[in-house]
């Protein structure tokens, strides 16, 4: 496939904290429209790595382009995130103190880039609401909704700027069987739906089976398959 398919690619990457190696040359091309799934143990790097790929933290060494661009020390790397991704994190990040509508709606608040209508955006969040089953606890404090309730609130934030790449930490973790499935349909189900780019962190092997690939962190460095 030519690169014009390719939405993100990881070359040589390798992390050190303090001079202690996370892994090393990681190679890494994310097709248009495609899923992968990274598997490894618990304290393999599996959140370094994709906090390295959405661009919330750096690589010691290694390249990073998403959409072409190579992402540098002086990349505006907020404006990146807000226009090209959405990211869904392990422990929901969340404001409890907030409704859903309002956590949803609050990238949407900070960013400088948007020149569409407020009442766009409104719209938008409450067909997500819906989509995710969860429109009649738009206005509740989110602070009272379960587990599997925040994690739909939280899928819902990441996918309101419409990104191109869903990054999901360990999305269904936290959560029992019945609402793991849940999540993984409706991830991959929103994901191929709307044509975007899934990197989903799990330890659940079914949630990985959904992806088109398959990566296992192991030994400092990613294996296909
Ligand atoms: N900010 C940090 N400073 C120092 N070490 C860190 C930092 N973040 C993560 N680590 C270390 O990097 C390793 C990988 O962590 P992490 O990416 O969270 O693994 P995983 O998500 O696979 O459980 C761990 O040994 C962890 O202690
Ligand atoms: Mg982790």
């Amino acid at each position: 496939m030519s690169s014009k398919g390719i939405v993100l690619s990881a070359k040589n990457i390798s992390k050190s904290y303090n001079g202690k190696q996370i892994f090393k040359d990681i190679n890494l091309q994310l097709y248009k429209g495609k899923s992968i799934a990274i598997l490894g143990a618990s304290g393999s790097g599996k959140t370094t790595l994709l906090h390295i790929l959405s661009t919330l933290d750096s690589s010691s060494t290694g390249d990073l382009n998403i959409h072409q661009q190579p992402i540098t020390k002086k990349t505006d790397k907020a404006y990146i995130r807000n226009q090209h991704i959405g990211m869904i994190f392990q422990a929901y990040h969340l404001i409890e103190q907030l409704s859903p509508l309002d956590n949803i709606l609050l990238p949407i608040k900070i960013s400088r880039s948007s020149t569409k209508p407020k009442s766009t955006f409104y719209q938008r969040a409450l067909t997500l609401l819906e989509t995710l089953q969860i429109l009649h606890l738009k206005d509740q404090q989110t602070s009272t909704l379960s587990g599997g309730e925040k994690q739909r609130v939280a899928i819902a934030r990441a996918l309101i700027n419409n990104p191109s790449i869903v990054f999901a930490d360990e999305p269904t973790g936290n959560l029992d069987n019945k609402n793991t499935q849940l999540i993984q349909g409706l991830l991959f189900d929103l994901c191929s739906k709307y044509e975007k780019n899934l990197v989903i962190v799990t330890h659940n092997q079914t949630v990985a089976s959904f992806a088109d690939e398959r990566y296992h962190l192991v030994n400092n460095t990613l294996c296909n398959g």
